[in-house]
């Protein structure tokens, strides 16, 4: 498998996401300090991020590679109007994986079409965002012990959340029911449905929850993305329709967990923080496994 990338989730067939879970509980068992050693991997970063750059940072130090890029484009060479291809042929002569950022949709495929060595998608746009498909996984199957016949409710922003749109379509074998809760400026793009809808998988939309929440296994919250508006007015609309209480959770059942890609803003209050159905920090913590399983195997090092 020469360079292979991992752009959308649904690059990975469902054998290949089941392989890379497995790498990853293999990692938070058994951390392989000199798996990277003589590896370098670089962060090009041309969005902001905390979780997923620290954590494929963090993936790397912890395998004994070495990091190279940038968490902030205005010093690159971007900023004197270096082109994104010229840009990526340049950094594949310094590394042997590149893991990228963008807020332009497709820029990731673009990216793993001009470079020499496999590209890994951190998020680009309101598109994809598959390795933390991957970490989401991870914690489902951990947290509920199996990936089927989950019952997921999705939280907030479902029109520009990448998180949501990689998840759903990753689920969607394992004979998942979705419950969509959005306002209905933020509701699942018709291309989602579609896809759904294909696959045989059942979903709901709704507008309230709150009376739905003991039939949940997984709610999964998303902020409210401030920075994907063109107009400040909608935002300001329906930033804060939904936020999630302790006093909400009496009823849900005791295995339920909250899952939140993060970071959250007000739709999940602080004092759910200390119920054991918030998994959301614990999250963030798998992802340096996922990463760690996501990287070793692009480059041919764990299969
Ligand atoms: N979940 C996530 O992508 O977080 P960051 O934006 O902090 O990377």
């Amino acid at each position: 498998m020469k360079n292979k990338s991992l752009i959308s989730i649904t690059d990975f067939s469902t054998e290949e996401i089941l392989r890379i879970l497995a790498i990853a509980e293999g990692f938070e068992k058994n951390p392989e300090p000199h798996l990277l050693d003589g590896r370098v991997v670089a962060t090009l970063f041309f969005e902001p991020s905390t979780r997923t750059r620290l954590s494929f940072e963090s993936a790397v130090n912890r395998m004994g590679g070495r990091i190279i890029g940038f968490s902030d484009p205005n010093i690159s060479s971007v900023s004197k109007g270096e082109t994104l291809k010229d840009t990526i042929r340049i950094v594949s002569n310094y590394c042997d994986l590149i893991v990228m950022r963008h807020p332009l949709e497709g820029s990731s495929r673009y990216a793993s079409e001009v470079a020499t060595v496999p590209v890994v998608n951190a998020g680009d746009g309101a598109n994809q965002h598959p390795t933390q498909t991957l970490l989401d996984m991870y914690s489902i199957k951990k947290t509920q012990g199996r990936l089927d016949n989950i019952n997921i409710f999705m939280v907030g922003d479902l029109k520009y959340g990448r998180t949501v749109h990689s998840l759903l379509q990753a689920m969607s074998p394992f004979s998942p029911t979705f419950h969509f809760v959005s306002h209905p400026k933020l509701r699942l793009p018709d291309e989602y449905k579609t896809f759904l809808d294909s696959k045989g998988v059942k979903y709901y939309e709704h507008e309230q929850f709150n009376d739905l929440i003991p039939e949940a296994d997984i709610i999964y919250m998303t902020r409210v993305q401030r920075e994907r508006f063109t107009d400040l007015v909608e935002y300001e609309k329906t930033k804060d329709v939904y936020v999630l209480r302790n006093s909400m959770l009496d009823k849900a059942k005791p295995t339920m967990k909250i899952l939140h890609p993060l970071p959250r803003i007000n739709e999940i209050n602080q004092d759910v923080d200390q119920s054991p159905k918030a998994y959301y920090f614990e999250q963030a913590r798998n992802g340096v496994f996922a990463r760690q399983a996501v990287i070793t195997y692009l480059l041919g090092l764990k299969r």
